[in-house]
């Protein structure tokens, strides 16, 4: 049996910008999922998934068909698409393409939300079942193979940021193929969160048809790519009050490019006016997460009585990525 873990991440800039070349900044968090992997015999795949956002369930499948499980199909194929990625990696890294794993995920991250969720799950996921092969990947390897997997399951339209963020920890840089992890001070993140989940392809659909139909749609993307290298100075210096007025700016033209909501701008203006040095969707948007920066804890006593917000939370910047849990 192999156990790893890999932490979520939020967008500290540069969503969606990040798809058309410009540079963003993610930031691992406190927050993991753990994924348990046992190789078995006769070929098949038994996952057992417990999420935050779903209730348990569990799957057992042979390669043919579809799992018969008695959950919305939609939710089993977010949740397993994932897994079998990950699981068709290990079998290619260890050249074992006929091995089959139990595989039990636990994660702490809601699913959808902009929190790289499904990044974690692919991470951990490898790096457990390439172990249990007796395989030990580089963590850039790791990284390589599970964008590979988010890149597949959501048809070509993924950025590297999720999984190289997941997989290294601390704050990174994307920009295209160019990785890279980041110094960054400790940044006293506060998450909130609506409950809901934003469709990631549709939202990138949206940004793009705006993006062809207005220059000042394309201006706005550009900005975004400005503003993550001004964001990238401020974290160099440790500047945290420069970054939060960035966030700001951030959020504003996510708004412009039409990916806010309406209980996301609300969270936001939540956070603002409890005194955070800023606070702006992350992710795909549509719903789901908003971060702030604020180190008292202002932000999340007001985020508590926000409506739309269902939970709120501390998650400091996880500076350790991918990690063994079997010892
Ligand atoms: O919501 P998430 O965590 O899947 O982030 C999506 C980020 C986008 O920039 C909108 C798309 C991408 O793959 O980079």
């Amino acid at each position: 049996m192999a156990v790893s873990s890999a932490p979520g991440k939020v967008y500290l800039f540069g969503e969606h910008a990040v798809v058309y070349g410009e540079p963003a900044v993610p930031c691992a968090i406190e927050r993991r999922a753990t994924v348990e992997v046992s190789a078995r015999s006769d070929g098949r795949l038994r996952v057992d998934a417990g999420d935050l956002t779903l209730d348990g369930f569990t799957v057992e499948y042979g390669g043919d068909g579809a799992p018969d499980v008695d959950v919305p199909q939609s939710l089993v194929q977010a949740a397993t698409g994932y897994v079998d990625g990950a699981v068709a990696q290990a079998r290619d890294a260890a050249d074992a393409p006929d091995v089959g794993f139990d595989v039990a995920i636990e994660s702490a991250i809601p699913l959808g939300a902009g929190l790289g969720s499904s990044a974690a799950v692919a991470v951990a996921g490898i790096d457990a079942a390439t172990r249990e092969l007796g395989v030990e990947l580089s963590t850039e390897e790791l990284a390589e193979r599970a964008y590979r997997v988010e890149r597949e399951v959501q048809s070509g339209e993924a950025s590297r940021a999720d999984t190289f963020c997941s997989a290294m920890g601390g704050a990174v840089r994307v920009e295209g193929d160019d990785c890279r992890q980041l110094d960054a001070p400790n940044l006293p993140f506060v998450i909130g969160y609506d409950g809901g989940a934003g469709d990631t392809g549709e939202l990138v659909a949206s940004v793009r048809a705006l993006r062809e139909e207005y220059d000042f749609a394309a201006d706005t993307v550009e900005a975004v790519g400005d503003l993550v290298r001004r964001g990238e100075r401020a974290l160099d210096e440790g500047d945290i009050a420069e970054l939060g007025r960035l966030m700001d700016v951030n959020h504003g033209l996510l708004s412009a490019l039409g990916v806010s909501s309406r209980s996301l701008d609300a969270m936001v203006w939540a956070a603002r006016e409890a005194g955070a040095r800023g606070a702006k969707l992350t992710g795909a948007g549509g719903g789901g997460c908003i971060v702030a920066l604020d180190e008292s804890e202002a932000s999340r006593t007001a985020l508590g009585y926000t409506p739309g917000c269902v939970e709120s939370f501390r998650a400091e910047l996880d500076f350790e990525g991918v990690r063994r849990e079997d010892g």
